[in-house]
């Protein structure tokens, strides 16, 4: 997989509020859901998007299995 790579200073402007597109990490995968209902303006229920929020969807009533209609759009660096 030959994904552009963005640092979270990147990532944190697709936030649905600094930029169009709505961007969330998880295990080191960036998902674009600006097409998504669900994280309109980049809200999701109590989180944000332009983030990694890997250790936040054990909080989830759902699995990562949300992710699969969502093609990932690059990788996070890491710090
Ligand atoms: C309190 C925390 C959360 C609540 C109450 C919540 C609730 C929901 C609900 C009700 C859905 C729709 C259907 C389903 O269950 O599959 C959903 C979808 C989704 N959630 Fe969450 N969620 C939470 C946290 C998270 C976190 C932390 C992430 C990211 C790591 C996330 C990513 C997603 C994605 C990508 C979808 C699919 C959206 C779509 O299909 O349009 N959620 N969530």
């Amino acid at each position: 997989m030959d994904l552009p790579e963005y640092t979270k200073q990147q990532l944190a402007l697709r936030n649905g509020q600094d930029k169009p597109q709505i961007w969330v990490a998880y295990r080191g995968l960036i998902y674009d859901v600006s097409e998504s209902r669900l994280w309109r303006n980049g809200k999701h229920y109590e989180h944000w998007a332009g983030q990694d929020l890997t250790e936040e969807l054990a909080d989830a009533p759902h699995t990562e299995a949300v992710f699969e209609k969502f093609k990932p759009v690059g990788k996070l660096l890491k710090p």
